[in-house]
């Protein structure tokens, strides 16, 4: 059982590495420099083309902590595949309401890229070297006719917004997220996203939740685990082979275990005692 336990737990281990493949998740190590965006949550802006006499909507969204969460109100067919982390949404409207069907869907980046197109990282400094803010690139599959690699640009600027503001239904106007470009051509979507996180020592102030990740202390709870129960399970092949023992005895240092309460009972009753006679004795003070 113990030693089961263990050898699930050291598969664990051995395997984390493998798990953590080059993704945006939202926490970004650049030049030294520390962001966190965590308390961003998926985003969407819309941008309105009229084309009379019908309007046509396109949705832009991205989650910068991972992939897209699906609408289970819409058809999986409606939507960007899962695992798509920046996507693009283009509905014809008429009067006031959209088609059954998006004419265009467009998956702009996968929250999951291959080794070869892993997120790019560019650090915005102005000429004194001031950080203001951090260009993230992030990668998709080729889409269309003629096959075009897509990507996002996102340009996280430093700014008093928080970035969770709601957008104008134009996407213009002072909001957190900005809709700037799409070119056809290069297959390039432009977002810019103003937020205090992105301004240089932002994640400094607000400690990293370690949700998920393997801080120092689990470690060493995990350390401290493999150590007891090595010991254990060679104590007891120990005591098994050379002793012949059985049962509780198999453990180290059984006699000790078996005690140990009386032990503790012990101790208690001496400091109780201890505590009593010099508080029964009275009149003696420290100086
Ligand atoms: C960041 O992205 C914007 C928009 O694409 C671009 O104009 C700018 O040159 C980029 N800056 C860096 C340092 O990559």
């Amino acid at each position: 059982m113990r030693s089961q336990t263990s050898l699930s737990l050291l598969s664990t281990l051995l395997l984390l590495p493998l798990s953590t493949l080059a993704a945006f998740t939202g926490e970004v190590e650049e030049s030294g420099v520390k962001f966190n965006f965590k308390e961003l949550k998926q985003h969407s802006v819309v941008i309105e083309h009229t084309i009379p006499p019908s309007v046509e909507k396109t949705v832009w969204t991205i989650n910068p902590l991972g992939k897209i969460e699906l609408d289970k109100d819409v058809d999986s067919k409606d939507q960007c595949p899962d695992g798509t982390q920046v996507c693009g949404i283009v509905s014809v409207w008429r009067d006031g309401k959209p088609e059954e069907h998006p004419i265009q869907i467009l998956p702009i980046a996968d929250a999951e890229s291959s080794k070869d197109s892993e997120p790019v990282y560019n650090i915005l400094k102005d000429s004194d070297g001031k950080v203001g803010g951090l260009n993230v690139t992030l990668h998709g599959a080729e889409y269309g006719e003629k096959k075009i690699k897509q990507k996002a640009v996102v340009q996280f600027l430093c700014d008093k917004l928080e970035g969770t503001e709601q957008p104008d239904k134009d996407g213009k106007g002072d909001n957190a997220l900005k809709f700037i470009s799409y070119d056809e051509a290069e297959g390039t979507l432009t977002l810019e996203w103003k937020t205090k996180y992105a301004c240089e020592g932002a994640s400094a102030e607000k400690p990293v939740e370690s949700k998920g990740s393997w801080g120092f202390f689990t470690w060493f709870i995990v350390i401290v685990f493999l150590v007891v129960a090595a010991y254990l399970i060679f104590g007891s092949w120990l005591n098994y082979n050379r002793y012949g023992a059985r049962g509780w005895d198999l453990l180290p240092h059984s006699d000790t275990l078996r005690d140990l309460p009386y032990l503790i009972k012990d101790f208690l009753r001496r400091a109780v005692n201890t505590f009593q006679g010099s508080g029964g004795r009275g009149g003696y003070s420290a100086i």
